[in-house]
This record gives structure tokens, C-alpha cells and sequence, in this order.
């Protein structure tokens, strides 16, 4: 496998010029009919595939990005002196060097072997934890956010992870890769387990997950056809007799035999309070609800925090469903534009509000994080930057400790050794 040595600095695939077929004729308002739509959704189609093919050009397949022996010792908490001890000493991955004596770097493979030695994180007990970041709004960055926690527990901490992405417009499936649209069948989502409740039949979970590119980590992809379990959740719910499973209990229940198999279930979701995002939010252990602070999104979160607490009320009000509690519902404060007066006001409104509920690590914006979603990546996809160390520091080190805050207190109940 190649490096990837794109940067996100390096241009997008030029848009069409203006006179080539791949152009939309411009048709004057007021007379778009249905045909013009299909056409505009054809081509839009065609086009996000030509981008995407463009932009992971030479590879047809998205590659994990090499890692520095700084990045590693900082991952393990281990300095030079024993990073070199450990690497005479010890069977652990040598890594590669440009030249002799030069610097190493590693595979993401090899980085988390050395983490699993260096670091040895707690080992899971029992079940494994199922996380979802969920707000109504769009645009929070919900699938950046996830995207990178799923790669940073896989890599970081050394976990198995498996990113569901219960979003009908298939952003996180388009960030490993994938084309929601094109490559993505409804079997490979998780619409068989809708249908298997629609039917009133078993459907075992393990068979969805597939390797993505990056180690440790599997993904169950979406794509359009998701939208449909919209209508077949209600539909069946409508006919549900006593003792049946509910409607919102489907994707716990089928995750049951998935957390056996891994450390963390991470669950992208749609900014609507779907049936599917309310599924999500039900199968949670922890939530996490990134939240900007602009005052649209501060207002916005009235609504939300009203819809969460009647949704789970509501739920509670069925004698047979169990109390739900959540071991988590945390803040992310995210999108932190830079020296705002009126960002910083906000920041004391939702301190002041959510309390220990706030992660105490702020996500800044940045024209590189906004960039690198424009070429299909994340911060964790790029292995250095022309732009500087220092600019990718400025957004990789938070993501890490957000990464790192979330492993440590998802994993407290593994620490002490009993079974949840
Ligand atoms: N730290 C950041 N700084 C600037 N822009 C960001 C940052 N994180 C994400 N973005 C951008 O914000 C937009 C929304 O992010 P996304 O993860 O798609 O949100 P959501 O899933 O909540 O709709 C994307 O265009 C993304 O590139
Ligand atoms: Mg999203």
C-alpha cells in the first residue's frame, strides 16, 4: 500500500467547464420540471463519483496514513529513551526508515501493537459500549466527530471498534470511502434487521460489519435506502402486540450480540428525530452531543434537550420497558471560533448550563479540519502537513484528548474487573 500524500491543501477535482457534457444546462425559473430533476440527480450522482475517484486517485480504496515515532511515543505515553530500549528489547514493530538512522514511522497496524504493549489499556469486561453522538441540528460536525472517535479509539487506544452510520445521506460512509449511493446496497446497512422485525424474525447482527481501511475498526455503512426503515418501524410498531419487541428496542437488541465482539459501538446519526436516530439514542450507553457555540445552535438545544427527555420519558411510561439510563449524555463543544467575544459569551452560557456535563476539551475551527471533509478525510488521516506541524497540532491535540477522555471514562466500569 501506497501512503496517501495528498494533502488538504491540494486541490479538489476542478468542476466542470461550463460548455462540457458533464455541465447542467441552466434552465430558466419557473420551468424545472420532474424530468429535469431526475436529470440533476443522475448527473449529481455521476458527478460525486468522478470527484471521489479523482480524489483518491491512485488508489481506488482509501489508505491509513503512516505514523511518526513521536506520535507513537506520545500515544503510549512513553518517551525516546524507551521507544528505542523497546525497540532493541523487545519484539514490537521496527517500523520503517527513510534512510539508516533516520526517522521511523509506523503503520497504523504496527502504532496500535505498540500501544497495546506500551500503553496496555484496560481490557474490556463483559459487554462493550455502545456510544452515540446525536443532536437535531446539522452541521455540528456529529460525523466528523464520530468519525474521529471511532479512528482515535481504534488507534489510540488500542480498541475494537465498529462505526454505524444510521444516517440515510451516508456521510460517514462516504468518509471511509464508500459511495452511499452507488456501492452501498441495502443489505449492507442495517435495513435486514428492520426487516427481520418487520417479519417477526431473528437476523443476527455479526454478519453486517466490514473491515474498513482503517485497523481495528469496522464499519456498518448507510445509504439512501435507510430512509426506508422510517416507514417500516412505524408500520410494524402499529401492529405490535403485548410482549412484542418495540419499535425503538431494535437496534439494542440486535446490538446485544455485537457488543461481545467489540470495545465500542460508535452510532453516527441524522440530525432528525428519526425512528432510527430514536433507536440509536435508546441502544446508548453514553451519548455525545456536540454542540457550536452560535447562538442558533444554543437555541436550537431547547428543543433538543425537550425532545430527548419526552422521548425517554415517553419510553419509560410503558410498564414492560426497563428504566433507561444512560451512562453518559455529555457536551462536545465544538466548531470554537477563534478569539469571538460573542463565541466566548456563549461558552459561559453553556459552561453555566450543562456543568460536569461539558467535556472539558473545546474542538477549535479550523480551515484545516473543514478542508480535509472536502477530500473525504479526517484529521487523523493525515500523517504530516505542508501547511506546518504546528497547524495540525493546533486541532489534532484536543481530538485526542476528546479521544482519550472518552476511552477513559467509558472503560472505568472495565477497571474494576466486574462485569456490566
Ligand atoms: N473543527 C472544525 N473546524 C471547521 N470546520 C469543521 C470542523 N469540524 C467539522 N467541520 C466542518 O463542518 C461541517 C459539518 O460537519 P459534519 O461532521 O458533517 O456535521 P453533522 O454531521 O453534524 O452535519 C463539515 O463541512 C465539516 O467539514
Ligand atoms: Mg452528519
Amino acid at each position: 500500500m501506497t501512503p496517501d500524500t495528498r494533502t488538504p491543501d491540494s486541490p479538489v477535482a476542478e468542476p466542470p467547464a461550463k460548455n462540457s457534457p458533464d455541465a447542467l444546462p441552466i434552465s430558466a425559473p419557473g420551468d424545472t420540471t420532474a424530468e429535469d430533476l431526475l436529470l440533476l440527480a443522475n448527473r449529481s450522482t455521476l458527478m460525486l463519483k468522478k470527484i471521489r475517484d479523482e480524489i483518491l486517485k491512485p488508489e481506488p480504496r482509501k489508505v491509513p496514513p503512516l505514523v511518526s515515532s513521536t506520535r507513537v511515543q506520545e500515544m503510549c505515553g512513553i518517551d525516546r529513551k524507551r521507544m528505542a530500549y523497546a525497540l532493541n528489547t523487545t519484539s514490537l514493530p521496527q517500523g520503517t526508515q527513510g534512510r539508516p538512522g533516520g526517522v521511523r514511522s509506523f503503520t497504523v497496524e504496527e502504532a496500535v501493537e505498540w500501544v497495546r504493549a506500551e500503553r496496555k489499556p484496560t481490557p474490556r469486561v463483559g459487554r462493550g459500549k455502545v456510544i452515540t453522538v446525536a443532536n437535531f441540528k446539522g452541521g455540528v460536525t456529529k460525523t466528523t466527530t464520530s468519525t474521529l472517535l471511532a479512528q482515535g479509539l481504534a488507534m489510540r487506544r488500542a480498541r475494537r471498534v465498529c462505526h454505524i452510520d444510521l444516517d440515510p445521506q451516508g456521510s460517514a460512509t462516504t468518509l471511509y470511502g464508500y459511495n452511499p449511493h452507488a456501492e452501498i446496497e441495502e443489505n449492507d446497512t442495517i435495513i435486514p434487521l428492520i426487516q427481520a422485525y418487520v417479519d417477526g424474525t431473528q437476523f443476527d447482527m455479526r454478519t453486517l460489519p466490514v473491515r474498513s481501511y482503517w485497523p481495528n475498526l469496522d464499519i456498518i455503512p448507510a445509504s439512501p435506502q435507510l430512509f426506508n426503515a422510517e416507514f417500516m418501524l412505524p408500520a410494524r410498531a402499529n401492529l405490535a402486540k403485548e410482549g412484542d419487541l418495540r419499535f425503538e428496542q431494535v437496534l439494542h437488541h440486535g446490538l446485544e450480540a455485537l457488543t461481545e465482539e467489540y470495545d465500542y459501538i460508535i452510532i453516527d446519526t441524522a440530525p432528525t428525530l428519526s425512528y432510527l436516530t430514536i433507536n440509536a439514542v435508546f441502544a446508548a450507553d453514553g451519548v455525545i452531543v456536540p454542540v457550536v457555540p452560535d447562538m442558533l445552535s444554543f437555541a436550537s438545544m431547547v428543543q433538543f434537550w425537550h425532545l430527548f427527555s419526552d422521548l425517554i420519558t415517553g419510553m419509560e411510561e410503558f410498564g414492560d420497558a426497563e428504566k433507561k439510563r444512560f451512562e453518559f449524555v455529555d457536551v462536545l463543544v465544538t466548531r470554537v471560533a477563534p478569539n469571538k467575544a460573542a463565541t466566548r459569551v456563549l461558552q459561559q452560557w453553556i459552561s453555566n448550563l450543562y456543568g460536569s456535563r461539558v467535556i472539558p476539551v473545546e474542538i477549535p475551527e479550523t480551515d484545516l479540519a473543514r478542508n480535509t471533509n472536502l477530500h473525504f478525510q479526517t484529521i487523523y488521516d493525515l500523517d504530516k502537513y505542508e501547511g506546518g506541524l504546528e497547524t495540525l497540532r493546533r486541532i489534532r491535540n484536543p481530538i485526542d484528548q476528546f479521544v482519550d477522555y472518552v476511552d477513559e471514562k467509558a472503560s472505568a466500569s472495565w477497571a474494576t474487573g466486574v462485569k456490566a
